[in-house]
């Protein structure tokens, strides 16, 4: 019995937890702040790099707004990061701007848990340096966990074109409302990246949580190209238009067609148009969250599923 109480003493957190939420997520509502102004941009503001961390929206929110993440229910501030931005993007008549990570605090956990918690888990990523994040320094790793307290949803990506195809596993990912675009922030070492600069086109489907071990397994395809679509261990359907590929089982299955591509930092930061949208189930879909987000709903007695 002692030992349950020792033990978040000795041990971090896990950084990341896997849950299972109906799309799309409300619980948590991300607000940007500058100049006495708050606009919700829950559904407009993503990630575009790790390394440096950059996060993309399509307002124009001045030099150094404040994007706060807040509970719905209890309208608790959970965390906060501070902006500043660095350069805009103008395509398709529309415009996004593009802010560094400065900084960032939360508050799931009470002092003096929160700065234990985050030197522990600072330690852990210092030892196993070369497995974390692209050798991100542990205070971007700790602004990207609480850039992850809005849940994100996991998708596999297919990309198909002749004589290349893959699937791979992506939550760097995200609507940008009001500009109408959709992106996806990917590793610029994955091995479909040239293909997709030059095929301009991607099938996305959104990923019931029970397939969370199938999904986990696909990430060796950040590296290597899918030899065959027959060698998947579920059931692939074409998609409307393209007919590439995509997950059967798929909660909804979007395709995606790239208008703007550019190199930020660690990544290739991909600006799409949705060409189709097909609805196929309801149901949970696979989300990553930071573990101190469900500590705290824990403590709350509203965890979200563990997926
Ligand atoms: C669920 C999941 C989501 C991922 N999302 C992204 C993503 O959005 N962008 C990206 O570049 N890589 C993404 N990855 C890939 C990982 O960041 C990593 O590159 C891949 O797992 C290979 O790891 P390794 O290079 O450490 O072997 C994702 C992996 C998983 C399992």
């Amino acid at each position: 019995m002692w030992k349950d109480w020792i033990r978040p003493f000795l041990r971090p957190l896990p950084q990341w937890s896997t849950v299972a939420v109906a799309p799309p997520q409300r619980m948590v509502i991300a607000t940007l702040r500058w100049d006495g102004k708050s606009v919700d941009v829950t559904g407009d503001h993503t990630v575009a790099s790790l390394k440096p961390l950059v996060i993309a929206t399509s307002l124009d929110a001045g030099q150094r707004p404040v994007l706060e993440y807040i509970d719905s229910a209890t309208g608790k501030l959970l965390g906060a990061l501070h902006l500043v931005r660095t350069a805009s993007i103008a395509t398709e008549e529309t415009s996004l701007t593009l802010y560094h990570v400065a900084a960032g605090e939360h508050r799931c956990l009470g002092w003096p848990r929160r700065s234990w918690n985050a030197w522990l888990q600072n330690r852990q990523m210092l030892k196993n340096r070369s497995s974390h994040h692209f050798n991100m320094e542990t205070a971007g790793v700790q602004q990207l966990m609480i850039a992850y307290l809005c849940p994100r949803p996991v998708v596999l990506v297919s990309v198909g074109a002749p004589g290349h195809q893959n699937i791979f596993p992506m939550d760097l990912i995200g609507p940008l409302g009001r500009s109408g675009l959709f992106s996806l922030a990917l590793r610029s070492t994955n091995v479909s990246m040239p293909v997709m600069r030059e095929v301009r086109r991607v099938a996305l489907s959104n990923i019931p949580a029970a397939m969370k071990a199938i999904v986990y397994k696909l990430s060796e395809h950040h590296k290597h190209a899918l030899g065959d679509w027959n060698a998947l261990p579920f059931p692939v359907r074409k998609s409307r238009e393209f007919g590439i590929p995509a997950v059967a089982a798929a909660l909804r299955i979007q395709e995606l067609s790239i208008v703007h591509s550019q190199e930020i930092g660690s990544h290739t930061f991909f600006l799409c148009r949705i060409v189709s949208n097909e609805d196929l189930a309801e149901g949970a879909q696979l989300h990553h969250t930071a573990g101190f987000h469900q500590a705290y709903r824990r403590r709350q007695d509203m965890p979200l599923a563990e997926a």
